[in-house]
């Protein structure tokens, strides 16, 4: 069967070209989408350039979930503005979740010349060329069958070692808290077979290490529109790609509770190069703001899928994420998150605190009713909590040897290199003579909660 044909993933310098500067906010996902826009402003002739000051054509990626994230990018509208000011016929674009979001309202703003929600990155070239003729423009059409499955990202980032593939896109979930599903649209799922060509083409280029992304990877599912019954799941996808290079890691995000099937755990225990780390989104332990959250699970649902990962994983992290000071939540639910999180013992969490989002069925039918300053105290406390767990399973680690893979050098010193275990736990260690790219084994010889720090034993 024909696959798509995909190209270079090197992005292209080149000074004598319009030059495309591209700020990224958000998930791993919109740092992959820039990835795609790259792709698509290099087809028409631009190239990418890492200074606002030197750029035609200013492009920043934006994210909805949270008030504070879309706040950091209003922010940065006024620098751009000022910009303008200064070099007249540069052009501004908005992409994303904010562009989906405020739609017009955006337009408004005097630094902003173009709306492009996520799924209309193919149109950006007509969008740019339309400004300079027509003045401020918007495509904000969200579609049911867009995965820019045929264009090749270009990795902007400089590691060369790890790289994102999104294998689908939006989300039928809708978790009544939640945004995405309004900014991305329906979910698809992307062919599988593109996807294992665009991981090929990342081996080939010396990438060693593959992150499948989705908002609820359990439920991808792939129907060949010409032999409907021949179909894709999850796990079957991650052994596709698994099976490509036994040398190259598999690691994916995000899996929910409600989905993520013993079949995928199997998978990753059939597989080494497959990383033994779920970031398995929890939210609450309390299974009233679970209820009203629309999560479609109950707490012992979800230590139930705790319990079977250690069963089948034994060495495998598990992550989370989780809210604090939900509409209505009271200090006994909030109790029963912390006694939750004492008992699964987290390797790690991100750790958030409500924040409406109009339009969303919590902002419809439900009061934020928890003080500010009670939900900042709810998530002190949950951070300092998370903080001497990730300490003690780090502890744990002391003394242990790990396969590393080296993704570059420390912020701290040259001659000390950073990697992560397949547990997706953070080292540093000195170089000896090793670089970006290749698996050492090391030893832990002490830790932070962040960090293990440690040798090369071999
Ligand atoms: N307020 C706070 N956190 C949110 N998240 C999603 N929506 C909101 C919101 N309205 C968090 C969830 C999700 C992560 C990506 O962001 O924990 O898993
Ligand atoms: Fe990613 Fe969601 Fe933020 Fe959009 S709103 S950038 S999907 S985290």
């Amino acid at each position: 069967m024909k696959r798509p044909d995909l190209v270079s993933v090197k992005p292209l310098l080149d000074g004598s070209l319009p030059q495309v500067y591209i700020e990224t906010y958000g998930c791993q996902m919109n740092v992959n989408d820039s990835e795609v826009v790259l792709s698509i402003l290099q087809g028409a002739g631009y190239s990418l350039c890492g200074e606002i000051g030197k750029a035609d054509l200013i492009l920043v990626n934006t994210c909805s979930i949270r008030d504070n994230a879309e706040q950091r990018v209003l922010g940065r509208l006024d620098v751009f503005r000022q910009e303008k000011l200064k070099r007249k016929g540069i052009v501004v674009g908005v992409l994303g979740c904010m562009a989906e979001r405020m739609k017009e309202d955006l337009l408004k703003n005097p630094a902003v010349d173009i709306v492009a929600g996520p799924d209309a990155y193919r149109d950006l070239p007509r969008l740019v060329a339309a400004v300079k003729s027509d003045g401020k423009q918007i495509n904000t059409i969200l579609s049911h069958e867009e995965t820019y499955a045929d264009i090749a990202p270009v990795r902007m980032d400089q590691n060369g070692v790890s790289a994102y593939i999104s294998i689908m896109r939006g989300c039928n979930n809708v978790c009544s808290y939640c945004i995405v599903p309004y900014v991305r649209g329906a979910e698809r799922s992307r062919d599988p077979r593109s996807i294992v060509k665009e991981a090929e083409t990342l081996i080939q280029n010396g990438y060693m290490e593959i992150n499948l992304l989705g908002q609820n990877v359990d439920s991808y599912l792939w129907e060949d529109p010409v032999a409907p019954s021949e179909k894709v799941n999850f796990a079957r996808l991650l052994e596709m790609v698994a099976q490509i290079d036994s040398k190259v890691r598999v690691r994916f995000s995000t899996s929910h509770p409600k989905d993520m099937s013993d079949a995928v755990l199997h998978t990753m225990s059939g597989y080494p190069n497959i990383c033994s780390h779920i970031h398995l989104p929890v939210q609450s332990g309390s299974n009233e703001m679970l209820e009203k959250m629309n999560r479609k699970y109950t707490r012992e649902g979800y230590l139930e899928r705790i319990a079977k990962i250690r069963e089948i994983l034994p060495d495998c992290a598990v992550t989370t994420d989780v809210i604090v000071g939900f509409c209505g939540e009271s200090e006994e639910d909030y109790a029963k998150t912390i006694s939750l999180f004492e008992e699964v013992k987290y390797d790690g969490a991100y750790m958030f605190y409500y924040s409406e989002r109009p339009g969303t069925k919590a902002s419809r039918h439900f009061k934020d009713d928890v003080p500010l300053d009670v939900k900042t105290e709810r998530l002190n406390g949950i951070i300092a909590l998370q903080n001497r767990h990730s300490l003690e399973n780090n502890q744990k680690c002391v003394g242990h040897r790990y396969e590393v893979l080296i993704e570059g050098t420390s912020k701290r010193s040259d001659a000390e290199l950073v990697g992560r275990t397949p547990q997706n736990k953070t080292c540093v260690f000195p170089a000896k003579g090793h670089k970006a790219g290749e698996y050492v084994t090391v030893e832990v010889l002490s830790c932070t909660s962040a960090t293990l720090i440690s040798e090369i034993v071999d």
